[in-house]
């Protein structure tokens, strides 16, 4: 494995095997609310120390982009990091939530971990060596259309603004879709489409360290991820569709009629 995986990996195990050591502990924990329905307890800040002190332990240069701590240090190498994705369903005990990790390095994404400490599933990829689970390569769905495929989405609940377009977008996607899945946590639903287990994804308004190692699992794994014009912007506008080649370009073009001139971007 490549040493940055290597430390990467090792990262997302210490603060995942924090995170589910807490889960016995969820009614005890202090939660905050950083703004309207985003909450935030210890668990987040220490998880994420955990990540920041192993990876700054074997790569003292490199600089950081963590959630809940900011921005840190200035490099051509990032790590961007989510230490728990999912954190309202970790705070209901649903057992969905994972660890986030890349590293960019001169704006180019190298490297990827998403793990999930319930199910124990590890994802990770590095740039051109294509993206595994659990040390198995995994693919993308076959190139599917959007006749029968099964989507996944985050609904915009922090953002509801977005509400109108979004169910606009919803109820076309629907009524053409098998079925669509919002299973609250974006980083490990865009692992689920490079392991084949959805389809597609597209969620409005998300933020760097939600997207970013899901986006190159997925690219390794066959897959395209773009913002909702198609192009590469995803990380800046926060919109992001992603899945199997064929399904990508489809809901890209349907999603045109539903963006709000706010979306457009
Ligand atoms: C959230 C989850 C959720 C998505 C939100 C994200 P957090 O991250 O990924 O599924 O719908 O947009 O902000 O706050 O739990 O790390
Ligand atoms: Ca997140
Ligand atoms: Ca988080």
């Amino acid at each position: 494995m490549q040493p940055m995986l290597n430390i990467a990996v090792r990262a997302a195990h210490a603060a995942g095997d924090y995170i589910s050591r807490q889960v016995n502990n969820i009614p005890n924990l202090e939660i905050e609310q950083k703004s309207p329905n985003d909450f935030v307890t210890h668990v987040d800040r220490q998880a994420e120390q955990r990540i920041i002190e192993t990876l700054l332990k074997a790569f003292p240069d490199h600089s950081i982009l963590a959630e809940e701590s900011g921005q840190q240090g200035d490099s051509e190498y990032q790590w961007i990091i989510d230490p728990l994705d999912g954190t309202t369903n970790f705070l209901h005990g649903f057992p969905h939530f994972a660890v986030s990790i890349a590293l960019v390095h001169n704006g180019k994404m190298e490297q990827a971990v998403i793990y999930d400490p319930m199910k124990q599933e590890l994802f990770t990829a590095s740039k051109g060596a294509g993206a595994t689970l659990n040390n198995r390569r995994i693919r993308v769905t076959r190139p599917v259309s959007i006749q029968g495929a099964l989507l996944g989405t985050g609904f915009p609940f922090r953002a509801k603004q977005h509400l109108p377009a979004f169910q606009s977008m919803f109820a076309d996607f629907f009524m053409q879709a098998g079925d669509i899945r919002r299973a609250g946590s974006a980083a490990l639903d865009l692992a689920y489409v490079a392991a084949g287990r959805l389809d597609a994804y597209w969620e409005i308004g998300l933020k760097p360290w939600d997207m970013a190692a899901g986006a190159l699992i997925i690219r390794e794994a066959g897959g395209l991820v773009g913002d909702f014009s198609g192009n590469e912007n995803y990380l800046e506008t926060g919109n992001i569709v992603a899945g199997n080649p064929r399904i990508f370009a489809d809901l890209i073009r349907k999603l045109q009629p539903h963006l709000s001139s706010d979306l457009k971007a």
